[in-house]
């Protein structure tokens, strides 16, 4: 199969994948039914999997708005599976219209379907490739067009490490990326965490590892190291739903288990910037939540 100019393998569509089982969750259609069976089995091990799935990606939400109000007007979003209503390159442009945006992720499907939206935009791109060719990932030509690496870029990294078994290779190449990024840069990831001892977690682990995409559990200190020495933003390594929480009266409900975590963290080097003016000003507790309207999306 051919996407634009790059040759992608077959799509097997008996054969689960975790970016199409994460679109079912998410209301997507891009799924086939060895996908829903997958989905079904996880929601039975785990009935509240969709309000952990949307708690993530409200916080997902939540992040991008903020660096884009800090002044990044750059996202690098690695994993970024298949597009869903509210959208880093939605919520993105809603703060600031002048975002750029490339997406990259290994599945296929996600790929097609990334690059159907940016198609005619100058300022979205969409790359097939596993990001932890952190050089490949870099030097692609979509990557190279649409950012310009002298200035600060979102690095996103939401939902996706866990797929990633291998600690060393997932480390070197988030220390390629964090190398290659301009001061003021933020690295924005969330991960499943293994202190959730619960059966039902594992029981998922063992569903996901039948998929595209097997699944690895962290601790804490684990995921931390992820953003080496870059300053994590406040408030810190936290649940989910715990980070920078919407003002919306109406929150979602805490999944009860399969806790996500989640951080932020800006890469040290320049003075007085929009990066450093937004953490200081958290700290001091003089900016309140953006508030996204998160209702309206999945
Ligand atoms: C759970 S989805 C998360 C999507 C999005 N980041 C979000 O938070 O809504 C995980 C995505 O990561 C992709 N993925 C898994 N391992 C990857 C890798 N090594 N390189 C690139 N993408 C990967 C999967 O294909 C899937 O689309």
């Amino acid at each position: 199969m051919w996407v634009g100019a790059q040759a992608v393998p077959e799509v097997d569509p008996q054969r689960p994948s975790g970016a199409r089982v994460y679109d079912y969750y998410l209301g997507g259609t891009h799924n086939f039914a060895a996908d829903r069976q997958a989905a079904a089995v996880a929601l039975e091990a785990m009935p509240d999997l969709p309000v952990v799935v949307r708690t993530g990606r409200a916080f997902l939400r939540r992040a991008v708005a903020e660096a884009a109000t800090a002044g990044l007007n750059q996202f690098l979003d690695l994993g970024a599976g298949i597009p869903a209503a509210g959208s880093v390159p939605e919520v993105a442009r809603a703060v600031r219209p002048d975002c750029r945006i490339v997406s990259v992720d290994l599945d296929p499907v996600a790929v097609v379907h990334s690059r159907r939206v940016a198609a005619d935009d100058p300022g979205q791109a969409a790359v097939l490739a596993d990001l932890t060719d952190a050089d490949e990932v870099l030097t692609a030509p979509g990557v190279r067009q649409a950012l310009d690496f002298d200035l600060p870029v979102c690095l996103l990294a939401v939902a996706v490490a866990h797929f990633i078994p291998d600690t060393e290779r997932l480390g070197r190449a988030l220390e390629r990326y964090r190398e290659a990024l301009a001061p003021g840069s933020w690295l924005v990831m969330s991960h499943a965490c293994e202190e959730d001892e619960s059966p039902h977690a594992k029981q998922i682990l063992r569903i996901y590892n039948h998929t595209t995409s097997p699944m690895m559990l962290r601790s804490r200190d684990e995921f931390r190291a992820l953003f080496g020495d870059w300053t994590l933003l406040p408030p810190g390594v936290t649940a989910a739903a715990d980070w920078r929480p919407s003002r919306d009266p109406a929150p979602d409900p805490r999944p009860s288990r399969g806790e996500i975590i989640v951080g932020a963290a800006v890469k040290p080097g320049l003075g007085e910037t929009a990066a450093s003016r937004t953490r200081r000003a958290h700290a001091d507790g003089n900016l309140s939540a953006i508030s996204v309207p998160e209702r309206t999306w999945p």
